[in-house]
């Protein structure tokens, strides 16, 4: 039985939600005080490169210029452990583990761009600048298309006809108008809750709205398509816990006068996988193909890193269905026993971002690594990408991703699918398109990437599955969650701020 109903915050919920095995928490909180590769840094490094990297007199400055022999992790951890022995630098490959040596480069990397793991940027100044960006293949400028929205956005779906759906995690399905104003949350949607906490500035909540799609037919069938955090009040005796729970779910509806109606539920699990883990790691994307599958991302809503490897448990997963809900004859595991029939692929860790390239048929997706890892991979049907296996990037304490070892589980390297784009030091890579519009005929197939943490906006280029070249189209803006094309070519960016998100969108300036 499911109840309607807005869940207060009590201490007790605040002490449960924190126990709950996401050991991410107590990772980030126990890192944040000091960095355990710093002392490395200070007792191998500093005493040539100086103890801010700013350099010194027997070795160069790492950060605030070029590098000689490179920038990336790769190039960072070849230097180190080769070293330069005619300048003066032995190699470290003998003396130090190469875990430590992967973090040392971690540390510098991120340093390079200032980038501190646990700085969120929730609170930066957000202000849109009216000044117009010149970029490598286009000039544009960014205009404000909503105000006052809710600082925990998660989508955003711009409409033919100038309409833009919304979903506010805790608020719910709204319609923004074409003048900027907005509609009530739109009754008779799935419900949600304002049941959560606040780690270091960031929600950790459940039932949550997250990512809201139209039909690719909508202007003739009318469905709208959103991913939410179903939260079950009648689920109480689930995993011996006595408070509500959620699992990721996908329904269709309509909005017809106002209300949402005719909801059908597309794709669900039952209420066993139903969980305390909050949805901060739901992963929550939809992507449709011009074949009428539907993709969905399910990120580690079951633990930091239970079920992720385990075809039987629908966490750590791309999923893929028909857009009615049944389940596709040629999907990858249909035949394994015990595997869930849906998924596509697995090892996933937060998978913010999935778009399918029409013009390839290729499902592309972007996710979150810890410190580092952060990916835009092809997502090829049957394929492991790794967590918690491994990872380019480390943990929050400055350790390598190994969780093989306490889930008794031995890999081959060789078998797990690596990221197109690896994109390391973490900017937290939010959501993305693959550019198809009219607007900016020079982006034409490029990938458009969002970012939380690093506020900003890239253009890559891919090119028969390999990464060409990555432009920052936009430095220090805010937040990014999410990234779409309008019917007008635009691209449209929802920006998230804790006193209060936006919508804006790119404008090609007329030369
Ligand atoms: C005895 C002095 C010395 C120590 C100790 C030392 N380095 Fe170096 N390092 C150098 C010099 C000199 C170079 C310049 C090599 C060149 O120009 O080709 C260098 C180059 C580098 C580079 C490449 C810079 C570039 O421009 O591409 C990296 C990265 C680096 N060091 C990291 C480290 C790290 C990390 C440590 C500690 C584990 C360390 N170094 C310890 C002297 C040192």
């Amino acid at each position: 039985m499911r109840i309607r109903r807005v869940f207060q915050v009590t201490g007790i919920v605040v002490v449960v939600l924190v126990v709950i095995g996401v050991g991410i928490y107590f990772a980030i909180v126990s890192a944040i005080n000091q960095d355990p590769f710093a002392p490395i840094y200070a007792e191998n490094c500093a005493v040539c490169h100086g103890e801010n990297m700013q350099g010194g007199a027997q070795g160069p400055a790492l950060v605030g210029a070029p590098l000689v022999h490179g920038e990336s992790v790769a190039e960072l951890i070849q230097s180190i452990s080769q070293g330069y022995p005619a300048k003066g630098m032995l190699g470290w490959s003998a003396t130090m583990e190469e875990s430590h040596v992967r973090s040392l480069a971690i540390l510098i990397a991120e340093k390079r761009v200032d980038r501190q793991f646990t700085d969120f940027k929730m609170d930066k100044d957000l202000v849109v600048p009216t000044e117009p960006f010149e970029t490598e293949l286009a000039t544009f400028r960014l205009e404000t298309v909503a105000t006052g929205i809710d600082p925990y956005p998660f989508s955003i779906a711009p409409l033919p006809g100038g309409q833009i759906l919304v979903t506010e995690k805790k608020r719910g399905l709204s319609i923004i108008y074409p003048d900027g104003t907005r509609s009530d949350p739109i009754d008779g949607a799935p419900e949600t809750s304002e049941l959560g906490i606040k780690i270091l500035g960031l929600d950790y909540g459940i039932g949550w709205h997250l990512d809201v799609a139209p039909h690719p037919d909508y202007a003739t069938n009318g469905w709208i398509y959103l991913h939410h955090t179903d939260l079950c009040t009648g689920c109480e005796g689930v995993k011996d816990n006595l408070l509500p729970v959620s699992m990721n779910r996908l329904v269709r509806g309509r909005i017809r006068e106002g209300k949402w109606v005719d909801q059908e539920v597309i794709w669900s699990v039952p209420e066993t996988f139903y969980n305390l883990t909050p949805d901060i790691g739901a992963g929550g994307r939809i992507a449709f193909d011009p074949e009428g599958y539907v993709y969905l991302s399910i990120g580690i809503k079951g633990g930091y890193f239970e079920g992720i490897q385990d075809l039987g448990a629908p966490y750590g997963k791309i999923h893929r269905i028909h857009d009615d809900g049944t389940i596709p004859v040629d999907n990858p595991f249909l035949h394994i026993a015990g595997a869930l029939p849906s998924i596509w692929t697995y090892g996933h860790r937060s998978p913010q971002g999935l778009e399918f390239d029409s013009k390839t048929g290729k499902l592309w997706g972007s996710e979150m690594g810890p410190r580092g890892g952060d990916e835009v991979n092809f997502l090829q049907p049957g394929k492991n990408y790794g967590w918690p296996l491994y990872s380019i990037g480390v943990d929050y304490d400055g350790t390598p991703v190994e969780y093989w070892k306490d889930l008794g589980i031995e890999f081959d390297l060789e078998d797990i699918e690596q990221p197109v784009v690896d994109l390391t030091p973490s900017p937290a890579v939010s959501s993305f398109i693959i550019y198809d519009g009219k607007a900016f005929p020079a982006w034409r197939d490029n990938f458009i990437v969002g970012s939380l943490k690093a506020t900003e906006l890239y253009r890559i280029e891919i090119t028969d599955d390999k990464h060409m070249h990555t432009e920052i189209l936009i430095k220090d803006l805010a937040r990014i969650r999410d990234v779409e094309t309008g019917p007008d070519g635009l691209v449209y960016l929802l920006l998230e701020h804790e006193a209060g998100s936006l919508i804006v969108r790119l404008v090609p300036e007329s030369q």
